[in-house]
């Protein structure tokens, strides 16, 4: 008993003292995302021509709806083998994705990864991590400006066990392909996104609680009106 009271006071002091964000414990906290509405306001064309890096954001918070478009788009399961929204070397799907949450209605502020399968999320870091990417991103401080971020990350071992030492080319062409669906399905919703490779990619694995090999992130939120 005495030593069962030592071990939550010992936790308790720890956690008031480590403040900042803490890893959860895997499986902790799952929310399922809603349906993606698949009928657009805009036309691919219209999409195209206005598509543009945007690096200031709005103060709304994204709604839960625009997380799943934008998972959707970049990683959504369209077909009964598991063929995704973008293609994949030999149909591997090596990519994981993570979201880093600091202003969305009905998401806790922290990390959370994808899962294609039941179109869910499940968070994997918990506290507010946007500064911390944006530092790790060789301080482009404007990136925590946003309501979240997406980090594009890869199991390159996936690839690799049929494509050897062509893997990165292909791993990189799928975050390519991913990265230009969330651009397009951003502009559908009057969201904004950068593409953005300068960082310190073992950093941003750490933040948001991954082993795997981070290769983009991608800061969203509402564009400002003029
Ligand atoms: C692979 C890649 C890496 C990029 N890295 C950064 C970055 O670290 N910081 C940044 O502000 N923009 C970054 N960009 C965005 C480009 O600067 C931007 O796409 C370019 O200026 C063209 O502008 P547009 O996207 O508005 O057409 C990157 C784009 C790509 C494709």
């Amino acid at each position: 008993m005495k030593q069962a009271l030592f071990l939550i006071t010992l936790a308790l002091l720890s956690a008031l003292l480590t403040g900042g964000p803490s890893i959860c414990q895997s499986g902790d906290i799952t929310v399922q995302l809603p349906d993606p509405d698949i009928e657009g306001s805009l036309t691919l064309e219209e999409c195209l021509t206005a598509r543009r890096s945007c690096r200031e954001f709005g103060d709304r918070a994204m709604t839960l709806q625009e997380v799943s478009q934008i998972l959707w788009a970049a990683q959504g399961i369209t077909a009964d083998w598991g063929a995704r929204t973008a293609p994949s070397a030999g149909g591997l799907f090596p990519i994981r994705l993570f979201l880093a949450v600091e202003n969305v209605d009905g998401l806790d502020n922290g990390a959370w990864e994808y899962l294609p399968d039941s179109h869910s999320l499940r968070q994997s870091v918990e506290g507010d991590l946007l500064q911390d990417l944006a530092t790790a991103a060789v301080s482009q401080d404007w990136m925590a400006t946003g309501s979240a971020m997406l980090v594009i990350s890869a199991i390159p071992e996936i690839t690799e066990a049929r494509y050897r030492d062509r893997s990165m080319r292909y791993i990189d062409a799928e975050v390519g392909a991913i990265c230009q669906n969330v651009y397009l399905m951003c502009e559908t919703l009057g969201l904004g996104t950068t593409a953005v490779g300068a960082m310190n990619d073992e950093d941003a694995a750490d933040i948001v609680g991954t082993s795997n090999t981070v290769r983009l992130l991608m800061p969203l939120g509402p564009i400002v009106e003029e």
